[in-house]
């Protein structure tokens, strides 16, 4: 199986950004959990991370017939961006939206999420956790 994950703006900052909120642990942390657990799978991962909208987008639709599902923690892209949720629905992957903290309980704006309309699954609030179950749904109904 082929996954991709995509991570949007300032996730490469984890380990310094507002670390009370997202841990200390780092973007190569991140990417190091995510391969460690799939290296003895049958999945292969690729692992994209870009602060841009449109390199995101552009990142979404060449995965068009190259991926059986997308893993993505569109970041503050999740509340804004109805772009990113129309090129999801034009490739139409089996996509799992992925958030480290629980936005349903920070600000009032974090709650709307565009990719929403179109994820298969949200998990929020598991930090690093969340993407292994994000990969696992996928695995258990997408394969
Ligand atoms: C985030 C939550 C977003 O609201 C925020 O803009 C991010 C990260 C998360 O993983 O918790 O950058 O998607």
């Amino acid at each position: 199986m082929r996954i991709l994950v995509i991570n949007g703006p300032n996730i490469n900052m984890l380990g310094i950004r507002e670390r009370e909120l997202y841990g200390n642990k780092t973007y190569k942390d991140l990417i190091k959990c995510i391969k460690d657990y799939t290296d003895d799978k049958d999945i292969e991962i690729e692992i994209y991370q870009s602060n841009s909208e449109g390199q995101i987008i552009n990142k979404i639709q060449e995965a068009y017939k190259l991926y059986d599902g997308i893993v993505i923690n569109p970041a503050a892209y999740t509340h804004t961006s109805v772009a990113i949720l129309d090129a999801l629905k034009a490739v139409n992957i089996p996509t799992v939206e992925v958030h480290l903290t629980d936005v349903d309980n920070r600000e009032e704006f974090r709650k709307i999420s565009y990719v929403s309309y179109f994820a298969k699954k949200t998990i929020k609030g598991k930090g690093f956790e969340g993407y292994i179950e994000a990969i696992d749904y996928l695995k258990e109904n997408f394969k």
